[in-house]
């Protein structure tokens, strides 16, 4: 009776998303054994395991972790004026431009007018500044006349208070680049930047841009360094990259195409981004890629955050969602190009210095190899179309890189026939990994604990690309993280199987988000880490080295009782590694029968996620420390926790 108030209160709480749970966490009684065969490694936990999934929505890239401020610096959206506000006479031109590949530029003109001539940047929601750093304004520049003209720079902020001027002067007819350096003495959230003509005159403007000094490692065209570490605080083992649906793109003309993303940024075309509209509700006109992250920038983060880059490519469809005819998808005899992409990417990332994309990745900075081990084909896309065209890809990269691993996709579903017919199709091609995406409820993520445990052994192996709790809310939640918590234990368990898992979507702005839950949050200042965010880097930061069995009546502990267990070794310092998940009311009394301990006692590290408020978005897990007796260690498991045990072996 006891079990089954206690299931119903469980899973009511879990469907409805009710938050403050309406009892009291209590004792129950019953005994509980665990046996772990601590000394015993099973299989190696692959140093890929736990990574991130980084997709340009939510804002993301521009207006995320792309430290660029100023937003639509070339002139390049449809509108081209789009984030721009003009004041007297302000022209877009075409003529003669500065960048190919980038052609619109402003022109501004003043003659002796009362109005003054020039224009304001919103930035992205605004423009993060902070007090006392240094930022540059960068721009590109001529005049039309022979007499040089001066432009007032300055920072306003969100009460239109001018907090920052500067002046730059313009001379010659040729395109120049300019530079000034701000130094305000005022912090801002939503900033946003204006520049005037001083001097009568005609000046043609591209590429305005406002950068902060301290970008990640002080890089130019650098990263936010605040995002940056709070990925690099998630240690993890492989980075996925650029998408998600924008690899697919919302037509065949608005893919990703890697090779517009790198060298210099200037000429770099902008592209629509994909996550322009999402539901009615939310609708981003002005989100567009300015494509200044590009695949360079994605291999060298991957590089600086530790992690192995996996890039995906387009496979020569666009979102089949959006395109059901075949208009927007290339036919077979069109996909030699998308092919060679493929190739000529493995060649950018590990080709000699002196190779045709080597030696462009040398120029841009990285003269040495990126290691390129991984490489995805293909994002959400099914049927035999997938299949015809992945096979291509297949056969000449395994002709010409037969050591890179190539991964395939299961498409958009987690089950069901298509699902099943992709994963045979990716058995008959041989890809060494399928990508699985799942975005699900509460129930589905606590019943797939038991997911890959009957997986297939000698088939490809899995890769987690994309999954997330989603409650009725869709918000980020404790509760939600404590489910992922509980469904990671399978990972783990299974981690011959699954080799790779990334969380998804990785980012989002406060204020331009178009999906959650995400795993990190930001504004134009601050990062918000999740209690999802704490499960992964609890995860990552304990993957140990080699899985060990643990079992309740020699059954994998996923589910009974609320309880979702799995442990590993770590050789590199010689501990074991429990982890537990307690998804129900009653706090649980564990006996843990660490097999191959002799008797003594152990000091162990605990690090946990607990709260009674399922809501809860701030969360942080505590650290401490507790005496054990092995090899029969009794712990108490509190309820709704997500705990890890470092046991000294
Ligand atoms: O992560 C958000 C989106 O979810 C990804 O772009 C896509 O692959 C999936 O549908």
């Amino acid at each position: 009776m006891k079990t089954k108030i206690q299931k119903l209160a469980c899973l009511c709480c879990l469907s409805a998303g009710i938050s403050v749970l309406p009892v009291c966490a209590q004792d129950n009684a019953q005994e509980i054994q665990f046996d772990i065969q601590a000394k015993q490694s099973l299989f190696p936990v692959q140093s890929t395991m736990y990574g991130v999934f980084f997709e340009d929505i939510n804002f993301g890239a521009d207006g995320g972790i792309y430290a660029e401020l100023v937003k639509n610096r070339s002139f390049e959206f449809q509108d081209a004026l789009m984030g721009w506000i003009p004041f007297g006479t302000v022209k877009i031109e075409e003529k003669d431009p500065c960048f190919e590949r980038n052609p619109h530029y402003v022109r501004l003109s003043f003659g002796q007018e009362i109005t003054q001539t020039g224009l304001e940047n919103e930035g992205f929601k605004g423009m993060g500044i902070k007090a006392g750093e240094s930022y540059f304004l960068s721009t590109y520049a001529r005049v039309q006349s022979k007499r040089p003209v001066r432009i007032r720079i300055e920072l306003i902020s969100e009460s239109n208070h001018i907090f920052e001027t500067k002046e730059l002067t313009v001379s010659g007819n040729d395109w120049k680049k300019y530079q000034v350096t701000l130094t305000p003495q005022q912090t801002e959230k939503r900033a946003h930047l204006r520049l005037t003509l001083i001097d009568p005159g005609t000046i043609d403007m591209d590429h305005i841009s406002l950068f902060p000094e301290n970008t990640y490692k002080k890089r130019p065209n650098g990263l936010r360094a605040d995002l940056v570490e709070a990925l690099k605080d998630l240690h993890p083992g492989i980075f996925r990259f650029p998408g998600g649906c924008i690899v697919e793109g919302t037509t065949r003309a608005t893919r990703y195409q890697w090779k517009n993303t790198i060298g210099p940024v200037e000429n770099r075309p902008t592209n629509i981004n994909r996550w322009f509209y999402t539901f009615s509700y939310r609708k981003f006109p002005d989100y567009y890629q300015s494509l200044g992250l590009g695949f360079y920038e994605y291999f060298l983060l991957s590089e600086d955050i530790g992690a192995e880059p996996l890039p995906v490519l387009n496979c020569g469809l666009s979102c089949q969602y959006e395109n059901d005819d075949m208009d927007e998808h290339a036919r077979l005899d069109e996909l030699q190009p998308y092919i060679q992409d493929a190739l000529d990417l493995i060649e950018f990332a590990n080709g000699s210095a002196s190779s045709k994309w080597g030696k462009i990745r040398a120029e841009m900075g990285h003269p040495a190899p990126f290691n390129l081990k991984f490489i995805a084909i293909g994002n959400e896309q099914w049927g035999s179309i997938y299949v015809e065209r992945l096979k291509p890809f297949v056969e000449a990269i395994r002709a010409k890189y037969p050591d890179i691993k190539i991964v395939g996709g299961s498409g958009p579903q987690a089950s069901g026939e298509e699902f099943d017919y992709l994963w045979s199709e990716m058995k008959n091609l041989q890809v060494d990994l399928v990508d699985e995406h799942y975005y699900r409820h509460p129930e589905w993520f606590l019943s797939n604990a038991k997911r890959y445990d009957s997986y297939d052994r000698n088939a490809p192996k899995v890769f987690a690309g994309e999954y997330a709790c989603h409650t009725d809310t869709q918000a980020n939640s404790f509760l939600a993280a404590l489910c992922e918590a509980a469904f990671m234990t399978g990972l783990e368990r299974n981690a011959d199987v699954v080799q790779l898992c990334t969380y998804a979507p990785l980012f989002a702005h406060v204020d331009a988000w178009q999906w959650r839950p995400d795993l990190i949050w930001f504004d134009n200042l601050s990062v918000f880490k999740t209690p999802n965010y704490y499960v992964q880097q609890m995860y990552s930061r304990n993957k140990g080295t080699d899985v060990v069995k643990l079992t309740r009546n020699n059954q994998p502990v996923a589910g009974e009782n609320d309880l979702y267990a799995s442990a590993a070794l770590d050789k590199q310092t010689n501990e074991l590694i429990i982890k537990v998940v307690n998804t129900g009311m009653y706090r649980r009394s564990i006996t843990w029968n660490l097999e191959g301990f002799a008797d003594g006692k152990r000091t162990a590290k605990v690090q946990s996620l607990q709260s009674l408020d399922l809501g809860n978005t701030q969360l942080v897990p505590t650290e401490s420390s507790i005496e054990l007796d092995v090899p029969k260690a009794k712990l108490t498991i509190k309820p709704f926790s997500f705990s890890v045990y470092r046991i000294p072996l």
